[in-house]
């Protein structure tokens, strides 16, 4: 049987030495890059009345209406049938007098960085009257995020009809007459 000569088993073992650190060292490096994406986290939405609108003016996705105001895609989310997670600057209405506006990342992990407004809208524009995570309720006094914490996780607390939420005591096509009649609307 050949047997390897121990300098060559030296030098082997030297260079598997070498490759191990090498490689050991490589991470570390590859390390600081991945930390700078820190810096899209930082992108947020802090909403100002100025920020609402006619909803006329957003997409419509099924009953509600879908916009992102810092230019990302919102509406694709919104159409997937297997749900996603919302970008910053998304908001969402189904109702003029109410809206779920998507935070910064690490804004609440309990609403998924949602805050939710009600506001008082006129032809002169929007009033936000109470905005927040866990103290905003509807007109039928229902809080808004122990009703959307329902929807399953990948749905991202969209309700919509069938994401495991209790039903709103108003008819869908209530809802859109709602829109339809929004005083902001020109
Ligand atoms: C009783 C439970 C309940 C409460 C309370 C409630 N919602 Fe909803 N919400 C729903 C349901 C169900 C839908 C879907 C209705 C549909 O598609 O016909 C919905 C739809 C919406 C939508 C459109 C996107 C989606 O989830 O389908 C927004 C935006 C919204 N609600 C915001 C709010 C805000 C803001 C509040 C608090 C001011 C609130 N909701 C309170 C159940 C609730």
């Amino acid at each position: 049987m050949p047997t390897v000569a121990p300098a060559r088993l030296a030098r082997l073992a030297a260079l598997l030495l070498f490759a191990a650190c090498s490689s050991e060292s490589a991470p570390g490096t590859a390390d600081a890059p991945a930390a700078a994406p820190d810096s899209p986290a930082a992108e947020d939405l802090d909403a100002t009345a100025a920020d609402f609108e006619c909803v006329l003016h957003w997409d419509q996705v099924g009953p509600y209406r879908v916009t992102n105001k810092l230019g990302h895609d919102a509406k694709s989310v919104a159409l997937s049938p297997t749900g996603g997670t919302f970008p910053v600057g998304t908001i969402l209405q189904i109702v003029p007098t109410e809206a779920m506006v998507k935070r910064r990342v690490g804004f609440d992990a309990a609403s998924n960085d949602w805050e939710f407004f009600a506001l008082d809208v006129s032809a002169s524009g929007t009033t936000i009257t109470t905005r927040g995570t866990t103290n905003v309720v509807n007109r039928f006094g229902g809080n808004c995020l122990s009703c959307h914490a329902k929807a399953m996780p990948q749905f991202d607390l969209v309700c919509g009809t069938t994401h495991g939420c209790d039903a709103l005591p108003v008819s869908e096509q209530t809802l859109v007459d709602l829109q339809n009649s929004d005083p902001r609307c020109p």
